[in-house]
């Protein structure tokens, strides 16, 4: 087959792809198929896509102030009170090394979270809300802090975004069970407002932890909170979105937020282009694992 007629199944699947996605997420204004060809972007082999990988953004992200305490002496709010993660990643220094896998388990990093009181936050939440999902899982999605229904039913993303996010999911031809979901920090804030450098820094390193006990493939980190406390970028979502970062050796691809994507749904195309290149990655994985 010449160049063009694979260009043109190329962008008849990235049309189909994307119908799919836009109309699972309920946008009203369904494109034309013949506008959606015509936008659909074209190059998706993947050595394009990872020429367009970004070089590591400056991460300072791991506290070296962060350090393992029992929970019985971490009652101080904005203590940093959470395990060590430069003990999971080792010192922060440019080039980042790839991190040591960890040999705890989820429970065991919850066991230690607790009932917390690390930080204010944990005055007006009514639970923590801890990461969920595949402790296995290839793919990971951070966000940002539990909302309303995520304080009330103690999972992550189950509100009107978290609706959003599961069918972000499915139009990449996962289930929502196959995944990890998680945020920055673990308690709502007071009136959903963004959490403070300080909540976020001290809630972190239990995230970390995570990471290194999960070891996912790629990490999809959704709005400027989750971008910035992994990768500690100084470049918004929108300038960085859509470009492999490196954390420790996991790629994290940074993308917006399904909330923002509520406020506007134009921006599902962006997202739906980001969450391709993740898709993309992951089965080139799979097929070098698998010749
Ligand atoms: N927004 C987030 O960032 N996380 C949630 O869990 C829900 C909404």
């Amino acid at each position: 087959m010449n160049h063009e007629a694979n260009e043109l199944i190329e962008m008849l699947r990235d049309a189909r792809e994307y119908t799919r996605f836009v109309s699972e997420m309920g946008v009203e204004t369904a494109d034309e198929p013949s506008a959606i060809i015509e936008r659909a972007p074209v190059d998706t082999e993947p050595s394009a896509l990872f020429a367009r990988t970004a070089p590591s953004l400056t991460s300072k992200a791991i506290e070296s102030s962060a350090s393992s305490q029992p929970r019985s002496t971490a009652k101080a709010p904005n203590q940093l009170a959470a395990a060590s993660a430069d003990s999971l990643f080792g010192e922060m220094a440019e080039p980042q090394p790839t991190f040591t896998a960890s040999a705890e388990t989820l429970s065991d990093i919850w066991t230690d979270i607790g009932d917390c009181t690390r930080c204010g936050l944990c005055e007006g939440r009514t639970q923590v809300v801890n990461t969920h999902g595949n402790p296995k899982a290839r793919l990971m999605f951070v966000g940002e802090a539990p909302g309303a229904d995520e304080d009330a039913q103690g999972k992550p993303f189950v509100g009107r975004a978290g609706q959003l996010l599961t069918k972000m999911i499915e139009a990449m031809g996962m289930k929502r069970e196959e995944v990890i979901i998680g945020n920055v920090n673990r308690c709502r804030p007071p009136g959903n407002r963004q959490p403070t450098l300080e909540e976020a820094a001290i809630c972190r390193p239990f995230l970390f932890r995570e990471i290194a006990t999960i070891k996912p493939e790629v990490i999809v980190v959704m709005g400027n909170t989750a971008l910035r406390n992994l990768l500690e970028a100084r470049e918004g979502i929108t300038r960085v979105r859509g470009k492999f970062q490196d954390f420790r050796g996991i790629k994290v691809m940074p993308t917006f937020h399904p909330a923002y994507l509520l406020r506007d749904p134009s921006k599902k195309r962006e997202t739906w282009a980001d969450l391709k290149m993740v898709m993309e990655y992951l089965e080139s994985v799979r097929e070098k694992r698998t010749p």
